[in-house]
């Protein structure tokens, strides 16, 4: 059989809620047409990212009520434990209760004034917990990673040479460890290769300088590299996730996207000395090292989670889903950031758009339309973003003015789908009538989430 299915049934539903373009009108009046201002219960299908939304499975929620909530040495740590060690070898795992607060813990202690950070592209958080501790954050993606319309198949890849150049005029002695992301969000949603993961712990081993993952997608990840890699067509997918976390000292792991939970995550590595600091800045601020932040029953779930997430058939409906996206609406004409990721489809706002300068945020103008007609809500990766002014006034873009249609998993059905394929083809048939926005009130940092704008003419 050919058709790729869904690889689950439903038991439960959660009903969605149906509203008329007029409502939705006047929704995105009353939310400074920001769609972070939209209330999700007026959301018809919620794109805005794949972190924290997905479905558990009946299993995760029978681990739910097993959770052992003791407040030291629960049942429910070791069984996570053992699952993440099973899976990355590391010798320390340290929970969180999310991504961002392994980034804090791990440059807390790594980073500081004078220090330097690589990575293929830094997510925002990671970058920001860098920035916070007086390090700075640079991306060494490939050339062809930063190009929209090449088509590749390790896009998320880290530039080898730029990354021993960079060593060489930086100091090894200020770089305190090199990340790569699986899969490079920033960048695509692209995964990277094993051989790139295997030359970049090679360069950094000559420095000595450790490498970590930042591992929330690294399910996925392992999968592209089955699909695409020689060599990896006939290995277990599990067996690659083990090869990929080999290569490394440590890892950061948001658990809200390829461990299928709604919160937790956890930080990890060889490192002794780097573990204790680790645990006794977990004890400040997430909680004793048997549960940092997160209740037994999280623990219990991510767990199981990241079992589930290795399953074949999960991995092969998975990418393939998010493939159909991006193939019907380019099939359609419709210009999106290739190849589709793994996680999301990106639209290229700047090529859809063209009549909107980027000083009028064309991935705005998009993100809103799709909202008011279909429903659909979206997140604008571009000017509104990135964009800044410099110290005379002129205006900065972003290098890329994208739109986010992050999938969650488990969540939503084939017509789910379809139907998003036909609001972009339709809102694409009618681009031309699309306004830019103006910013007409916005607070000092990360404007995207309460800005308010008001479309021009
Ligand atoms: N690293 C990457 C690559 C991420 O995509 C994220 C979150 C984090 C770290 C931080 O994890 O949210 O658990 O603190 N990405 C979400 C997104 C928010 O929408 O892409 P967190």
């Amino acid at each position: 059989m050919k058709t790729i299915i869904e690889p689950f049934r439903i038991k439960s539903v959660e009903p969605i809620k149906f509203t008329t373009v007029p409502e939705r009108e006047e929704i995105l009046r009353r939310g400074g047409y920001n769609i972070f201002m939209v209330p999700a219960e007026d959301v018809l299908i919620d794109l805005l990212t794949d972190s924290g939304t997905s479905a558990m499975s009946a299993d995760q929620w029978a681990g739910i009520m097993r959770g052992d909530e003791s407040y030291a040495g629960a049942r429910s740590f070791y069984r996570f434990r053992d699952k993440v060690r099973e899976l990355t070898g590391f010798k320390h795992i340290i929970p969180t209760h999310q991504g961002r607060a392994a980034e804090r813990i791990l440059f807390s202690i790594t980073g500081g004034p004078g220090k330097v950070v690589p990575n293929n592209a830094h997510f925002d958080t990671t970058r920001a917990n860098i920035e916070f501790s007086g390090a700075k954050a640079v991306d060494l993606p490939t050339a062809e990673g930063v190009d929209p319309d090449v088509i590749a198949d390790f896009k998320g890849n880290i530039n080898i040479a730029a990354l021993r150049e960079f060593i060489e005029k930086t100091g090894a002695e200020n770089i305190p460890l090199c990340m790569i992301t699986v899969t490079n969000n920033s960048g695509g949603g692209q995964p990277v290769s094993m051989q790139n993961i295997r030359e970049a712990k090679q360069v950094c081993q000559e420095y000595d300088i450790p490498l970590f993952l930042d591992a929330c997608r690294f399910a996925e990840n392992a999968y592209f590299i089955k699909l695409r890699e020689p060599g990896y067509a006939d290995r277990p997918v599990k067996s690659i996730v083990q090869e990929m976390f080999s290569y490394a000292d440590g890892a950061t792991m948001s658990a809200k996207k390829d461990a299928i939970v709604n919160i937790g995550g956890f930080i990890a590595m060889n490192d002794d000395g780097l573990a204790l600091e680790a645990r006794n800045l977990l004890i400040v601020t997430e909680g004793f090292p048997t549960y940092g932040g997160l209740a037994g029953r999280d623990l219990e779930a991510i767990a199981i989670g990241l079992e589930e997430v290795l399953d074949e058939h999960y991995l092969q409906y998975r990418i393939r889903s998010t493939a159909y996206l991006g193939e019907r609406i380019v099939a359609a004409g419709v210009p999106i950031l290739q190849p589709p990721g793994g996680h999301a489809i990106y639209l290229n706002a700047k090529k859809f758009l063209p009549h909107v300068p980027v000083d009028q945020f064309p991935g705005q103008s998009l993100t809103v339309e799709l909202y008011r007609h279909a429903g659909i809500r979206a997140v604008e990766i571009g000017s509104v973003m990135f964009g800044r002014h410099d110290a005379s006034g002129k205006f900065i873009p972003a290098s890329m003015e994208l739109v986010r249609l992050a999938i969650p998993r488990r969540v939503y059905t084939q017509s789910h789908i379809d139907y998003v394929i036909e609001a972009i083809i339709e809102v694409f048939q009618n681009r031309d009538k699309l306004p830019g926005y103006r910013i007409v009130e916005e607070p000092p940092l990360l404007r995207h989430f309460t800005a308010k704008f008001e479309p021009i003419g």
